[in-house]
């Protein structure tokens, strides 16, 4: 049977994860990790191509959305997929990062990323959790950024600020009803858009890892945030102690 771009998918006795930016990386990795734990994958992301072909490698009985998660007609598309599914698990994974410096970027860059990494991740997470019953599970991929930001990542650092502390109150807000809410903090992984060449290798995860540490978080009931790997839990501790001048000085080289 062919993997089909349903609006509204048909039942199936697998629990339903939907997964943003699954087309490639963190996302891509996730649809895969899912798939083999026994979820129904609903793929979402731009390139229909990319979609496609990943359903069929996951096999029978999982869809895809293209839905360009910037604008209002692909966030809505994808609410109401959430909302009429049911999903039991959203990852809201997509997420752009634009480097360079402030003022030279031009702003529409920064408004795409404002778009996708914050207003995307709040309606999405808004659909889900409006409907959520306990046992269901909401994962915002959010960054070790968040909380040390970087000069020349201004925006998306601030971006992703933002989903932590989003993610963190809605995990007050839902934890003690059985609904898991995680926000997932990754340091440097090795993804086509982000492949870290210039970095020292032990520090740069694979997507694989980092999402074998989201799924130990939800599965453990960690929360409200998981931070792969010992080096960047140990950076995001320093961020925490540290004066903050000193914490900006951290990865401004
Ligand atoms: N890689 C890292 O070092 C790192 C570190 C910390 C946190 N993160 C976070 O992890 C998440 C995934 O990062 P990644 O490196 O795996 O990204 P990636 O390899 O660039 O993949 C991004 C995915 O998002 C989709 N996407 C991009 N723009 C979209 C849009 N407007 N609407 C819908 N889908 C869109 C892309 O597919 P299409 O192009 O087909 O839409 C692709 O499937 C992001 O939130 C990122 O901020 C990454």
């Amino acid at each position: 049977m062919q993997p089909t771009p349903l609006p509204h998918p048909p039942a199936d006795a697998r629990p339903t994860a939907l997964v943003t930016g699954a087309g490639a990386g963190i996302g891509r990795a996730f649809a895969h990790r899912l798939a083999a734990d026994g979820y129904r994958v609903i793929a979402v992301a731009r390139d229909p191509d990319r979609l496609r072909a990943l359903t069929a490698h996951l096999g029978p009985g999982h869809h895809w959305l293209a839905a360009d998660l910037t604008t209002e007609d692909g966030v809505r598309r994808t609410a109401d997929l959430i909302t009429g599914t049911p999903v039991h698990l959203l990852i809201n994974n997509a997420g752009t990062a634009v480097a360079g410096p402030f003022t030279t970027t031009p702003p529409e860059q920064a408004q795409e990323m404002l778009r996708l990494n914050c207003l995307a991740v709040t309606v999405l997470s808004h659909a889900f959790l409006a409907r959520a019953r306990p046992g269901d599970a909401l994962l915002n991929v959010s960054s070790t950024l968040g909380w040390a930001p970087k000069a020349d990542l201004a925006v998306y650092s601030a971006t992703k600020a933002f989903t932590t502390t989003l993610t963190e109150a809605l995990w007050a807000a839902h934890h003690r009803s059985g609904v898991r809410v995680l926000a997932l903090c990754p340091g440097m992984t090795a993804t086509a858009s982000q492949p870290h060449h210039d970095a020292p290798r032990r520090l740069v995860h694979t997507p694989e890892q980092v999402v074998a540490a989201a799924m130990r978080g939800l599965r453990d009931g960690d929360g409200p945030t998981v931070v792969p790997g010992a080096v960047n839990r140990l950076f995001a501790l320093a961020t925490r102690l540290l004066p903050r001048r000193r914490t900006l000085g951290l990865l401004s080289h």
